[in-house]
Formats: C-alpha cells, structure tokens, sequence
C-alpha cells in the first residue's frame, strides 16, 4: 500500500499540494482526475520518491520516502508524461535493458528479461531498430517496456494516451488494463479525460493542489467532477 499522510509541498512560495491523504490498495486501479495543473504528477512523483513531502509523509508498504528513497524507487515504476525524455539510449533493446544493468543481474539474465517484455508488448520485431524513428505509439511502448522489464509492483502511467490515435490508446489501456488484472500489479493512472474513468476501482479527484474526493468509483457523483472543472 502507498499511503500519504497530510502531505503538503511546495517548489518556491506556494502550496502545490495541500494537506493530502489517500491510500493506493494494493491489487487495485486509482485513477487520479483533475484539471491541467491540479497537482496529479506533483502527487504521484511522491510515490516514487521524485519528490518528497515537504509537510507530512509518503509510505510505500509502510516505509518512510524520506528515510527510504531506494525502497519508493524500486517498487514504484513511472512512465512520464513526456515519455520520450525517459529514452536514454537509441536502440530499442538497449533501451529496455537500461535500467537493469543498474541492478546486479548477469547479461544473459537481462536478454531474456529484455526479449520477454519485447515478447509481451508485441514489440519484438522493434527489438534492434532505432528509437527515434519509431512512431509516438511505439515509443510509448519501449518506455513502458523499460519500466515492466524491472518488475515494479506499483506503476504509475502519466496521461499516457495524450497524443495517442485511437489505435493506439486502445492498445496501451488494455496493456495497462491486463498488467493489473493478470499481472497482478497495482495500477495508478493519471488523466483528465472523464472516459478514462471506466477502468478504475478508486478514484482521487484533485482541485487546485486539494483532494475533493478519494474512494471507490461507485461513490463519486456528476457534482465532483464538475466542481474539478471536468464536464460530466
Ligand atoms: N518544477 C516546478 N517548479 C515550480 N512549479 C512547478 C514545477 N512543476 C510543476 N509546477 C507547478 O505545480 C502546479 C501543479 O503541476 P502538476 O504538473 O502537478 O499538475 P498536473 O495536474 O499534473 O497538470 P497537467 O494535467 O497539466 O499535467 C502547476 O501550477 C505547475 O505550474
Ligand atoms: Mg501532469
């Protein structure tokens, strides 16, 4: 479980989040709503210890960020908003293997790791091509493919259908849909389209650095996601 107990931050003079508590379940499906510059990635770059609380605190299975950042880090995979920075290397597989040769596993280890993920994001016959020539929607592949490789057991997933066609947006959600079913990992997903809300368990609606609503979707009215700015 990620839970945050009055967590307050702020980069320069102003609050950007205001006294937040919420919990992430473990097994479940939190969609975080609100408008543009609400505060959603501010909040999920606490789950990984990005950033840390400057007022109150952020537990991940009930270890303190602050005293623990390496546990937030490993648990706690993200797949950004502008995904395309989290590409470091140009070639697809190398990409993927990227952050595996940070932990002590052997090569052969990695290249079965890397074709795996490859395998399961039907991404294999990218596996040696060039990262930038590839289209935005196979981009967003390789970078979720890094962040899978390294077993998280939370994923946070960044508007990740922003700039997606059709196509692709369906694909992704239901890769994203079946990694928390069959694949047992907790899900938080970040969006501000209303439509996106059919997946989730849990909902977190924030407004202006604030929580106007946290629970399960069945409990959240039309007046909410009105009052956030989001038309119902
Ligand atoms: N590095 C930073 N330094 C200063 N202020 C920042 C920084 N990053 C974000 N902010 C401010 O914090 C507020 C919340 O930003 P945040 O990115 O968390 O919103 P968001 O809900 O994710 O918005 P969007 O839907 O546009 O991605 C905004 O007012 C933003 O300008
Ligand atoms: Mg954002």
């Amino acid at each position: 479980m990620i839970q945050t107990k009055n967590l307050c931050f702020k980069y320069e003079d102003e609050f950007i989040l205001k006294d937040v508590n919420v919990e992430i379940k473990e097994g479940s499906f939190t969609t975080i709503i609100g408008a543009n510059g609400s505060g959603k990635t501010t909040l999920a770059k606490h789950f990984n210890a990005l950033l840390t609380p400057t007022k109150g605190s952020v537990f991940v299975d009930a270890v303190d960020t602050k005293k623990d950042a390496l546990n937030a880090r490993s648990k706690v995979g993200f797949v950004f908003q502008n995904f395309e920075d989290q590409l470091v290397y140009s070639i697809v597989e190398e990409d993927v293997a990227f952050g595996l040769e940070n932990l002590e596993i052997g090569i052969n280890d990695i290249n079965k790791i890397v074709d795996k993920t490859l395998t399961e994001l039907r991404i294999d016959h990218l596996a040696k091509q060039n990262v930038n020539m590839l289209s935005l929607g196979q981009k967003q592949l390789v970078a979720l493919a890094g962040v899978i490789a390294m077993k998280p057991k939370y994923i946070v997933f960044d508007e990740p259908t922003t700039n997606l066609d059709e196509k692709n947006k369906r694909n992704i959600m239901s890769i994203i849909k079946r990694l928390n079913k069959d694949g047992k990992i907790t899900i938080i997903l970040i969006t501000n389209v209303l439509n996106d809300l059919k997946y989730a368990d849990y909902v977190i609606v924030l407004k202006n650095s604030s929580v106007i609503f946290y629970g399960e979707k069945s409990k959240l009215s039309g007046r909410i996601l009105k009052e956030a700015g989001l038309n119902a």
